[in-house]
C-alpha cells in the first residue's frame, strides 16, 4: 500500500502517483547514489511502473515519494511488515544528490517512526546501513534506531566489499524519547473537582 500525506517541515511524505516513474529511474542511473544500496541498476519505465503497482497492493508494505520544495526527491518506506509480531524494514533513498545534506533524511525517518508507533501497531522498525554511509547512520540514530550488530562483507561496491550494519528501533524507546510535553498534549484534559 501507499502511504498517506505526512507534513514535515522540510519534506512532505505522500503516495506515489504514476507520472513518478520518470524521475524514479533516474535516480538509479548514478552510482553515487546507489553507492550504498543493494540495487544498483536502472529499471525500464514499464519495469518501474510495475514495481510502483505491485507495492501499492501489497499489504504489508507503505511506500512514500519524498517531496521537497514540491518536487519528488526519493522515496522512502516501512516493507515486509509482519503484522503479528508487529515489525517492519525501513528504507530510504534520496535519489536527487542537490538536496543531499540538508536535513530531510533526518526529519522524514522521525516521521516515519512516529507514524509506524501511533498510526499502525508496529513494535519495532528494523533497518541498517552500510559501512561508510554516515548520513545514514546519523539520520537513523536520530530518529531513535540503536546499532545492534553487523553482517560482514554484504554487498561489493567502489572496489571493496561493505559491511551492513543492522539498526533497529523499539516503539518502546521511541516513547521515552519523545519530548514530555508532546506527550501530554495527546492526553485527554482532566476533569476539574
Ligand atoms: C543517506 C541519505 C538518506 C541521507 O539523506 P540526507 O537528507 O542527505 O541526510 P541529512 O541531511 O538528513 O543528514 C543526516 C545526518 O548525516 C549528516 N551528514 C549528511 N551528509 C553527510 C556526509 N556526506 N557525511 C557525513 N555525515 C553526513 C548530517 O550532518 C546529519 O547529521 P546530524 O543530524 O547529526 O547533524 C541520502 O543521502 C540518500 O538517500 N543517499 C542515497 C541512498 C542511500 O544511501 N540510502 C540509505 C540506505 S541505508
Amino acid at each position: 500500500m501507499y502511504g498517506p500525506v505526512i507534513q514535515g517541515k522540510l519534506v512532505r511524505l505522500r503516495p506515489p502517483k504514476p507520472s513518478d516513474a520518470d524521475v524514479m529511474i533516474t535516480w538509479f542511473e548514478d552510482m553515487e547514489v546507489t553507492h550504498f544500496l543493494g540495487r544498483r541498476n536502472p529499471l525500464n519505465l514499464e519495469a518501474q511502473n510495475e514495481w510502483l503497482d505491485k507495492v501499492a497492493r501489497d499489504p504489508d508494505s507503505v511506500l512514500w515519494v519524498i517531496e521537497h520544495d514540491g518536487r519528488a526527491v526519493g522515496t522512502t518506506g516501512i516493507h515486509e511488515i509482519d503484522w503479528k509480531y508487529g515489525r517492519g524494514t525501513t528504507g530510504t533513498l534520496i535519489g536527487d544528490k542537490k538536496v543531499w545534506g540538508k536535513g530531510l533524511a533526518r526529519e522524514l525517518m522521525q516521521l516515519r517512526a512516529r507514524y509506524a508507533f501511533t498510526e499502525l501497531p508496529l513494535r519495532k522498525l528494523e533497518a541498517g546501513y552500510f559501512d561508510g554511509n554516515e548520513a545514514s547512520g546519523r539520520a537513523q540514530a536520530a530518529a531513535g534506531y540503536k546499532v545492534i550488530g553487523r553482517r560482514r562483507e554484504e554487498v561489493f561496491a567502489g572496489g571493496r566489499w561493505l559491511d551492513l550494519i543492522l539498526t533497529e528501533v523499539l516503539r518502546s524507546d521511541w516513547e521515552k524519547a519523545q519530548p514530555k510535553a508532546r506527550l501530554k498534549k495527546a492526553q485527554p484534559p482532566r476533569k476539574r473537582p
